[in-house]
């Protein structure tokens, strides 16, 4: 036992409970999985996120394809990735580098083509990998024809496709024509969220950038439009949609102020309260028609959505409550993401995890840690010691929680953020105006480190559109391969551990001790499948994690080691007691 170890749970109190835990906890109805069959494959399977720009380049014009996607499609199913979401890669000016989209039913010719689409399609359904798209339904570009139109006359049939109007008598510099904003709202990009068109003498209403103006979806033309290109995706076959900035669909039809908080956000502009422009009722009878739409394919076609909210609880009328009839999986940011206050912190990770169980109607959770808009997790989480250990930490409970889990390309290398040093080499448009309080989201859009050699193997440019990290020399695919103990090598045997260990899909969660601070013990376990326990040492200090009397030796009760991280414990059937060193993870079947 090490000097400074913390003892879980030492008395033969403690470990009567634990062992009563793990025989008959009593878990509430709504912590049951719903029953997983062929039709539900998203509940079984891990998803992966590609940033098409960054993860593979076939062309060497330093901007990744879908060639590029296809050759390492290989390498995806070699993982053991189900489905990929391939964020947007439709036409684009490219100012939100994809997410402003002037053609939902084409490829960017910087992607490819549509042929080489099909052909990505087909081929990944060879690798038994699904294909998910980005569809972004809030707001188009500017330079859509749409919008063009609409933009051009009154009397255009398009006009009403969009959020307008005339504004309200004012002067001053933001005033035009006499006329200023019709409300107090800010872009979440920054500055006013109105702009001004004099050919049409109205304000436009956007979110986003100026060059994303927001659809009006309140005009049943713009659904139906909608509805056909995703038709369009659908009859080539692709898999399903994650839907795009999903909750700020509506608008408050009144355009009121909007609440001040008190002070301000990165962009310098104050903070508002988001009820009138954000999770507006009328989005959940979109869903579900979408969600009918999708059901009229074959071989069940997902919903996932971009589901920012502020409470577990909020997540449910995204699933259909008790209904089920909007998305099958709504990005649960809760448990990954814990806004300024990102620590480690199992009571944290414990409680959030308990509330995708309890408060979802039993829907199936999605738990997504790292994403193309925020600072990646090792670097959030990681304590600038043990990061590399943090990290597949993170990746334990990601890959053996009961959600879903979703990938975001690189996490499984242990990739970093590269952050811009100066603002002249910052490429996404809120880091040059957020400058220095925002500074953009380049640094976890770095290319895919795939070799060590010349830029990382993503491509045969001499440039790549992002420099590519520096640490690219050691971590990197072909090295991490090589190497036992690499990150690469420890999610390639939870993904494959959790492939083959029926309980990780398909068992229900119970947390074991859960008042302690420091570990985070769980069993997944069902009826005719044999329980696992998995425990996660949040701290950088060993802890010690005993083993009840009855749990220990031959029979039924005593742990034998499925997979860890700790030398000491592997091959191992534990008797009573277990240290688990700083980060580690054990996960044990239940004999
Ligand atoms: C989503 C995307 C983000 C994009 C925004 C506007 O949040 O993830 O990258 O900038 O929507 O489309």
């Amino acid at each position: 036992m090490q000097k400074n170890a913390k003892k879980l749970s030492d008395t033969a109190a403690a470990g009567a409970m634990w062992l009563a835990m793990l025989c008959c906890a009593a878990v509430p109805a709504t912590a049951e999985p719903a029953p997983d069959t062929d039709g539900e494959w998203w509940k079984s399977a891990v998803l992966y996120e590609i940033y098409p720009r960054s993860f593979q380049d076939s062309d060497g014009d330093g901007v990744g394809d879908l060639n590029g996607i296809n050759a390492r499609l290989g390498y995806l199913e070699d993982l053991g990735i189900d489905a990929i979401w391939i964020a947007p890669m439709f036409p684009s000016p490219g100012v939100d580098f994809g997410y402003d989209i002037s053609d939902y039913v084409g490829v960017d010719p910087r992607y490819g083509t549509l042929a080489d689409m099909d052909r990505l399609i087909g081929a990944a359904r060879q690798h038994h990998i699904r294909i998910l798209l980005d569809m972004v339904l809030n707001h188009t570009s500017d330079q859509h024809p749409w919008f063009t139109a609409a933009a051009a006359a009154r009397d255009s049939e398009k006009h009403d496709w969009y959020v307008w109007n005339d504004g309200i008598p004012g002067g001053g510099p933001q005033a035009h024509e006499g006329r200023l904003p019709p409300n107090n709202w800010v872009s979440l990009f920054g500055g006013s969220a109105w702009e001004w068109v004099p050919a049409v003498h109205q304000y436009y209403y956007h979110m986003f950038y100026r060059q994303q103006p927001d659809l009006n979806w309140r005009n049943p033309a713009v659904e139906k439009a909608m509805f056909a290109s995703m038709r369009f995706w659908l009859d080539r076959g692709i898999a399903g949609f994650r839907l795009d900035a999903i909750p700020n669909l509506f608008e408050d039809p009144k355009l009121r102020n909007a609440r001040e908080l008190g002070g301000v956000n990165a962009q310098g502009d104050p903070n508002l309260d988001g009820s009138l422009t954000s999770n507006l009722p009328e989005v959940h009878g979109v869903i579900r028609r979408l969600r009918r739409m999708l059901g009229s394919y074959p071989d069940s076609r997902l919903l996932i959505g971009e589901t920012y909210l502020p409470r577990t609880r909020d997540l449910d009328a995204w699933y259909g409550g008790a209904r089920h009839d909007e998305l099958q999986l709504a990005m649960d940011m809760l448990v990954g993401f814990h806004g300024d206050r990102d620590r480690l912190d199992a009571a944290s990770f414990r409680q959030h995890i308990e509330e995708a169980q309890s408060q979802l109607h039993g829907s199936q959770p999605l738990f997504v840690f790292d994403n193309h808009d925020n600072v990646r997790a090792i670097d959030r989480y990681g304590d600038g010691v043990h990061d590399a250990q943090i990290n597949r930490l993170l990746g334990s409970l990601l890959l053996t929680s009961r959600a879903t889990p979703l990938l975001y390309y690189g996490e499984e290398l242990g990739m970093r953020t590269i952050t811009p040093v100066r603002r002249e080499d910052v490429k996404d448009p809120i880091g040059i105006t957020g400058w220095p309080r925002q500074k953009g989201r380049d640094g976890e859009r770095t290319p895919m480190q795939w070799s060590p050699g010349a830029q990382a193997g993503f491509s045969t440019g001499s440039a790549a559109w992002l420099p590519v990290a520096q640490n690219h020399v050691t971590v990197n695919v072909a090295t991490e391969l090589e190497d036992p103990q690499s990150t690469l090598q420890w999610y390639r045997q939870l993904l494959r551990l959790r492939r083959d260990t029926p309980a990780l899909t398909q068992g229900r969660m119970t947390m074991l001790n859960r008042d302690n601070p420091h570990v985070l013990t769980y069993v997944r376990s069902g009826t005719r499948v044999q329980a696992v326990m998995v425990a996660l040492n949040f701290t950088a200090e060993p802890q010690i994690l005993s083993i009840a009397r009855g749990a220990a030796g031959p029979g039924r009760g005593s742990l034998r080691t499925l997979l860890t991280d700790a030398p000491a414990l592997r091959g191992s059937r534990i008797a009573h007691s277990v240290t688990l060193p700083p980060f580690a993870t054990w996960i044990a079947a239940i004999d």
